[in-house]
This record gives C-alpha cells, structure tokens and sequence, in this order.
C-alpha cells in the first residue's frame, strides 16, 4: 500500500477544484481496503474512495482523512454459453478498457457507454448510462466490503436499487460499502434498434444499416467528442447536473408554454426533461459566471476555467439553479458528488 501526505485534491480530480486532504492511499487488493478502513477506525478519519475522479467536486476546506485510490485490477470472462458471456472486473479498472475489452470480444450491452471516464467501481454508484444503455442493464452483482461489518458481500444487481443516475451506494447508504469488483453479463447477438435518436441520426448519415458494437463505439465517440469537452484540455466533471423528473402535472405546465419542450416519458408519472434545454433556454449557453463556463456545445457540462476554488462553483451553480427555477419552476439538481 502507498500513501501520499497531503494530497492536493484539485491534481486528481477532472474539475480541478479542491483543497487538500490529510492522506491519500493507493488500494491494491481487498486487504489494502481492509486496512485503511481499520486505520480511519483506530484514527477516527474519514476515507473517501476515488475511482477515476471524473465524478466528484471536492471543497475548498482539508478533508480531515484518507482519500483511497482505487487501483484493484482483473478483467475476466468467468462463464460462458451461446447466448452471453459473464465478465468479472476490479474495480479499479478503467471503465472503458472494459468496454474495450467487450468489443474485442464482439460482445454487446455496453458499446454505448463508450469512453465514459471513471472507474468500473464507480459505474455502480451512479447507474452510468449514455445513449440509451445503463450499467443496471447488463450487472449481475458486485462484490463490496461493508465498511461497517468488515465482511465482503455479494450484492445482486436487484438489490441496488437502481434508478436514473442512483443507487444504494449513492443515495441510501453512501461510504457504507466500498465495490471490490463488478460482474456483467454481455450478449453475443448483435446490438439492436431502436437506438438514441442521436445515435440513430449518427449512422443513418453514415449508411450504417448492419449493427455491430464496433460501429456503435465509434459513432458514439464521434457524438460525445462534439458534446463533450476533453478534460484533460478543459477541466469539467461531464453532466453537471442531473436532468430534470417531474411529474405529469409540471410537465403539461411546461408544454403549455414551451409546446417545443423535449421530454421522455419514464412511466410512473415521470417525465424526465433534459436539463440541458433548460439552462440553453435560459440563454445561459457560453456564459461565464465566477470563471465557471456553461459549454456552448451542452449547457449540461460546466468547464472550469478560472474559477478559483469551490466557492466560485457553488456561486456559478446557485445562479444556474435559481434562473431555471425562475423561469421554469424546476428545480435542477448537482449530478457529481462531493467531498
Ligand atoms: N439540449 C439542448 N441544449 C443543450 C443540451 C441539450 O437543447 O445545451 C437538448 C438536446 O437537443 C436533446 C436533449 O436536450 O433534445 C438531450 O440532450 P443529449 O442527448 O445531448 O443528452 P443529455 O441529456 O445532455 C445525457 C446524459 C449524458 C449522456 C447523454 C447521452 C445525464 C445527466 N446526462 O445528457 O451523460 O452521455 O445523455 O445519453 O443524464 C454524464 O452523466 O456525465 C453524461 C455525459
């Protein structure tokens, strides 16, 4: 196990926005995990594990213990028949060098979550999804300590509670477990429409008619590379905000006024809106509040570029919020984590 005093969180997070934090720990195994947790016992420290931190807006103020990075590695088929491959990965492993990995193998049910940054650890924890496939489609289960216990359990993916961007592990019992490891079940028949309207577009204007997962993963980096900002060149943390759910009644309040509002009925009585209409119908798309820029290609992402610390954030995020909420009478919520 390797540990780093005095971490300075903003170097290991894409927004890079952060103070720092008393420890950092790199985890190799379930037994490094083991011991850190006992050591924030003994310690009386908070631990935070950090997957790929593409995910996570950390404060201004220390955290007042020990930032785990997660490096638990191993990708392997572990069963397999006619129909579908079983995949067993660490949790520490890039979530797309397992997308990778499936298309290799010419394996489908997750081609479209190509290039998502993060760990596979992290997919989880907020039910990753792009392009008309989530993570809660094709998991089985994950392995994760209770932090709580000590003992490692197996969790079936029933049993996660998985909902739009939300999981047990992010909204009912948040720091009580820590995933050691995922495992998907993968189809070998070819990816089928009807696909994202985006997605769709995309290989119709390339006379893509015979599917396979090869070209879905390069039509969506195509996609993603217009929408969304590298963040190695521009800081940013992907979707800042969640879209919208409202309810059938706010929903016809919107048509009403706005006949042109895009939404996705969700059944039972939920409508998801997307929240990227909502701040562009601002006329907030390109702005630049407290150094926070909205990105002129997806007025979902916010990019940092001069913000000098969380404090501007959290400035730029209330003047977002509160002019949607003005106009529209919804009210957005923030989709990375915080620390
Ligand atoms: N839209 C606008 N203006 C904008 C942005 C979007 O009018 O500035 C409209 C689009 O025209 C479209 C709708 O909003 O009608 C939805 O936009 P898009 O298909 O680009 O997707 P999104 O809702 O902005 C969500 C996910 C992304 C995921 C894409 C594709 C969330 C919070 N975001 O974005 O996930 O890649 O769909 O499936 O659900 C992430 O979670 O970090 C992320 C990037």
């Amino acid at each position: 196990m390797k540990l780093i005093d005095n971490p300075s969180l903003s170097n290991y997070l894409t927004m890079k926005i952060g103070g720092s934090a008393l420890m950092m720990a790199e985890a190799y195994n379930l037994k490094d995990i083991q011991d850190i947790i006992q050591k924030c016992k003994n310690e009386k420290l908070k631990f935070y594990i950090l997957g790929g931190g593409s995910n996570i807006i950390a404060h201004d103020e220390t955290f007042n213990g020990i930032i785990i990075q997660n490096k638990i590695t191993g990708m392997n088929v572990i069963k397999e028949d006619g129909e579908s491959a079983v995949i067993k990965a660490g949790s520490g492993e890039p979530w797309d060098d397992l997308v990778k990995m499936s298309i290799h193998m010419n394996l489908s049910g997750i081609e479209a979550m190509s290039i998502i940054p993060g760990t596979c650890g992290a997919a989880p924890v907020q039910n990753i999804g792009a392009y008309g496939q989530e993570i809660a489609d094709t998991l089985i289960e994950v392995e994760a300590f209770n932090t709580d216990s000590g003992e490692v359990e197996t969790i079936a993916a029933k049993d996660c509670e998985f909902k739009y961007r939300s999981s047990i592990f992010r909204d009912k019992l948040p720091g009580k477990y820590i995933i050691i490891s995922i495992t998907l079940r993968l189809s070998k028949s070819k990816p089928k429409p009807p696909f994202y309207a985006n997605l769709q577009k995309y290989l119709d204007n390339a006379h893509i008619t015979d599917y396979n997962v090869s070209d879905i993963r390069q039509a969506v980096i195509q996609i993603r590379q217009t929408k969304l900002p590298d963040p190695a060149k521009q800081p940013n943390s992907g979707s800042f905000f969640k879209n919208a759910i409202v309810t059938k009644q706010k929903l016809e309040q919107l048509l009403a006024n706005y006949p042109n509002a895009p939404y996705y009925d969700m059944g039972n009585n939920q409508y998801k809106v997307p929240t990227g209409w909502l701040i562009d119908n601002c006329n907030l798309k390109g702005k630049l509040i407290k150094g926070m820029r909205i990105n002129p290609a997806n007025a979902l992402v916010l990019i940092n570029e001069s913000a000098s610390g969380y404090k501007d954030l959290a400035a730029a995020r209330a003047e977002i919020t509160a002019t949607v909420y003005d106009k529209f009478g919804i009210k957005i919520e923030q989709e990375p984590l915080e620390i």
